[in-house]
């Protein structure tokens, strides 16, 4: 049975209910996370709820819960639901008011909803043959920073993948890449790792900012370069980098193959030291 935390209470998912009128149903006004749990070990939980915070500044709304309480919820949550990886979604709204207005409501009662899905391995034939991605022109709002549940941009983008029999769309503004429509993006250009910069025009991914850190500590060159749409064509290798998909490389884009059309050398030694990470996280040793 699927168990929820819906404002203080713990329960199946059928009996979780929120008002018609609540503002993420109405208006999107809300922030969520997406945080993996390996062995029932939260990865990386103190930056998840860092970007928390800084989601819910974005949008002016108060934190509800104390970094020790999320905490607690979250591990009380992972303890009642089935599976050792779970994938643990976290969302806050404005809650409901008792109008439709557009404007904040005063007080505000915040709708605080957090549930448990099993976290799947990614397919093998995924990992062996690697994934086809296409790119879209980034329509998105100047926030993007902001993990906001306003995802309509991102579900369009994610169905033209699909339409196209692709797992992921690459978004470009400007002639530069930004991320992916539910991921962040590295290149590989001559054995070095590079990714766009952190800046309002894309999602601070925390499996992004963990690449970052276990390259530098395993001598590999990695980083932050603006990437133009000339450098992602011509990469040796591209990968999509998140929470539930860990990382993928990408071996065609918009029906071109890139490099040799396999999954490249840096991405393999990448996620081999991903998995030994992941291994230590089951075995308490990482946070
Ligand atoms: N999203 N950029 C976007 C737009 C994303 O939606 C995501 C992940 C990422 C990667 O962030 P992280 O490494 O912290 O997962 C980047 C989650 C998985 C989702 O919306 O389901």
């Amino acid at each position: 049975m699927q168990i929820v935390y819906l404002n203080e209470k713990f329960l199946p998912v059928e009996q979780a209910q929120v008002s018609v009128l609540d503002r993420g149903f109405l208006f999107a006004d809300g922030v969520y996370e997406v945080i993996p749990a390996y062995g029932r070990h939260l990865l990386r939980l103190g930056d998840h709820l860092q970007r928390l915070q800084s989601s819910l500044d974005g949008i002016r709304l108060s934190n509800p819960l104390s970094n020790e309480r999320w905490t607690q919820l979250l591990n009380e949550l992972i303890s009642k639901n089935d599976g050792d990886d779970q994938s643990i979604y976290v969302q806050v709204t404005r809650g409901a008011a008792e109008k439709r207005a557009h404007a904040f409501p005063v007080p505000v009662r915040h709708t605080v909803f957090c549930m448990s899905t099993p976290l799947l391995p990614v397919s093998k034939q995924q990992l062996l043959q690697g994934i086809a991605a296409i790119t879209l022109d980034d329509i998105r709002w100047h926030a993007c920073h902001i993990k906001s549940t306003a995802l309509l941009a991102n579900v369009l983008a994610s169905q033209q993948a699909v339409d196209k029999n692709a797992s992921e769309a690459i978004l470009l503004r400007d002639g530069m890449v930004t991320e992916g429509a539910v991921s962040n993006i590295f290149i590989v250009s001559h054995g070095v790792m590079l990714t766009p910069p952190k800046s309002p025009l894309l999602l601070p991914g925390i499996t992004r900012d963990l690449i970052i850190e276990l390259a530098r500590s395993n001598a590999m060159v990695c980083k932050e370069q603006e990437i133009s749409e000339h450098a992602l064509r011509g990469a040796d290798e591209i990968w999509i980098t998140s929470s539930t998909r860990e990382i993928l490389p990408v071996v065609t884009l918009d029906g071109k193959i890139i490099a040799d059309g396999k999954p490249g050398a840096v991405w393999h030694r990448m996620i081999d030291i991903y998995q030994e990470y992941k291994k230590r996280l089951r075995s308490g040793e990482e946070s």
